[in-house]
């Protein structure tokens, strides 16, 4: 039985809203602005934030007015509301489940998923819907911590994960097996904070 659910997340998530800047703002700067220039966006692409938080990667997305963000936690949704507000950009923001989401099959040119993948109970589920509403030839960005290339976790990981999946994120998950259960194409891998632990990769969804 895993601790990591969906009520749990958003309840944690609550919890941790008023110190989540505090935490998550400085360290990840360069990482959030280096993943929107790998994103390559043009300016008027329809762009998704997935699992947005409270809208941290917004200061690096001026220029992009069709922003859409959404996120499990009320809480994280409202804040992220205020700081497009204070910033001038116009986001549509929503609370929503990322492994169901609630938008028409190609609605994206574009999907950013940082530090989502890692946290979201099923990453498989969700990763499938990031397929079904993007676009043919749309771009995901994908900023997390993922185990190396191949690499099996030994019984010590699996067992500190336990509590690091509660509290933090999972610290076990391999994005080439995600992307896997996708025809989603892996373009760039490469390494970001901590030594490479976290990983900057940009996805491609080919043409039919
Ligand atoms: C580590 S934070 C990352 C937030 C933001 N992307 C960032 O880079 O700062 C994880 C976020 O995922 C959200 N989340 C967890 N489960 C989710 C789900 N099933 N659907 C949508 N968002 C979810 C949490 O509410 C939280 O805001």
């Amino acid at each position: 039985m895993s601790l990591n659910t969906n009520s749990w997340n958003r309840l944690r998530y609550t919890l941790y809203l008023p110190i989540y800047d505090l935490i998550a703002d400085k360290i990840f700067r360069k990482y959030r602005k280096r993943s929107v220039e790998l994103l390559n966006a043009k300016p008027d692409d329809t762009i998704l934030i997935l699992g947005a938080g409270t809208g941290l990667d917004l200061p690096y997305l001026q220029g992009y007015p069709n922003l859409t963000a959404i996120d499990i936690t009320p809480g994280m949704i409202s804040k992220l509301k205020q700081r497009a507000e204070k910033l001038g950009i116009p986001v549509q923001a929503h609370v929503m489940n990322g492994q169901q989401l609630d938008f028409a099959a190609y609605s994206f040119d574009a999907v950013i998923a940082h530090l989502i993948l890692a946290v979201i109970p099923d990453p498989i589920a969700c990763i499938k819907e990031v397929e079904r509403v993007l676009k043919p030839e749309g771009t995901v960005m994908v900023f997390d911590k993922f185990l190396p290339e191949g690499q099996q976790p030994s019984i010590l990981r699996r067992f500190f994960n336990i509590i690091a999946s509660a509290l933090f994120s999972d610290i076990n998950r391999s994005i080439e097996t995600i992307v896997g259960h996708t025809s989603l194409s892996i373009e760039l891998n490469e390494p970001a904070a901590f030594n490479g632990t976290f990983r900057l990769v940009r996805l491609r969804k080919l043409k039919p």
